[in-house]
Parts: structure tokens; C-alpha cells; sequence
């Protein structure tokens, strides 16, 4: 019994995932957290196997060390006078306030060179259900939701699959 409940709540929260409003909190670079990495690019390949929705926050977790939000220019270089937000304390949560790209670097000095960097992208947010007022335009906000119950359906089965 409890197996099938607690099924019911897996199925339940993977759906709610799905219907936005909800944001997530990431652990960057999942256990390892912020620590130069052996592979230069591991960040970036951590963020682009991650969906990213404005309003989701980033936990960097790091001893040691620092994060900070430049411009493309600055991460480039790997060096900024004034980046757009600074954090030293060891567990920095950086909110996503809007779409597009956010490029991170440490700010200690060579650790960004030896790959302690991540490049962000951020959804748009969807666009809701009843924008499609207008007369001329084909019908296609229902079939686009039942296309997402669909994709939500398929979803739960891998979840239930996992479990
Ligand atoms: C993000 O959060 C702000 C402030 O809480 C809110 O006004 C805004 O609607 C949210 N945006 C999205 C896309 O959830």
C-alpha cells in the first residue's frame, strides 16, 4: 500500500512540475558543488543537461572560494572590477530573475582560467493557454494542451519506471 501512495505522490509532483509556478532550487555541479573542476567545461555541461525557468535559483556550495555574476566579456577574460553580484560565503543562492543567458566565474584569482565558470540559459516563460484570443488563428490552444497532459503522462511513466 504505501508503495502505490507514494507512487500517486510521485505522479503528483512530477505534474505539478510541468504547470510552471513553481521554481527550483539547483545545486550547481550536484554534490561536487563549486570546486574547480578537472574538466574544464564540467559546468557547462552540468547546466546544459538542466531546464532552467526565471524565478529557479542557482546554490553554489564551495569552501574557499566565491561566485560571481559578469558580463560574457568579463567571463571571457575571467576577470571582473565590478561584477553584477558578488558572494563569499560559502553557500551563495542566486536567483534567476529573468530569461537569457548568465555567465558565472569564481573570483578568485586563476580558479575561473582552470574552469570554474558555468554559462546559464534561461527559458522564456511559455506563453499562457488563452493568448490565442484572436478570431483568424488556428485553434491550436487545445490541441497544445492536450499535447502537454500527453507529454505529462509520458513523463510520470519514466518516473514510475525509476522508482
Ligand atoms: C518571479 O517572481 C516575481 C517576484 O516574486 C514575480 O513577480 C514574477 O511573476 C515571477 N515570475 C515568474 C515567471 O514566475
Amino acid at each position: 500500500m504505501t508503495s502505490s501512495k507514494s507512487l500517486l505522490y510521485l505522479v503528483f509532483f512530477l505534474s505539478l512540475h510541468f504547470f510552471s509556478g513553481f521554481s527550483t532550487e539547483f545545486t550547481v555541479g550536484g554534490d561536487e558543488g563549486w570546486v574547480i573542476p578537472k574538466d574544464d567545461q564540467l559546468y557547462n555541461q552540468w547546466a546544459s543537461k538542466n531546464r532552467f525557468k526565471v524565478n529557479d535559483t542557482l546554490l553554489f556550495a564551495y569552501k574557499k572560494d566565491s561566485v560571481m555574476a559578469v558580463t560574457q566579456e568579463e567571463y571571457e577574460k575571467c576577470k571582473s572590477v565590478h561584477p553584477v553580484y558578488f558572494s563569499n560565503n560559502g553557500k551563495s543562492i542566486f536567483k534567476l530573475d529573468r530569461p537569457g543567458l548568465f555567465y558565472f566565474i569564481s573570483g578568485v584569482s586563476g580558479h575561473c582560467e582552470r574552469g570554474l565558470k558555468m554559462i546559464v540559459k534561461v527559458l522564456e516563460p511559455a506563453s499562457p493557454p488563452q493568448v490565442a484570443t484572436e478570431t483568424s488563428g488556428p485553434p491550436t490552444s487545445g490541441a497544445t494542451k492536450s499535447a502537454k497532459v500527453v507529454v505529462v503522462f509520458v513523463v510520470s511513466l519514466f518516473g514510475v519506471m525509476f522508482v
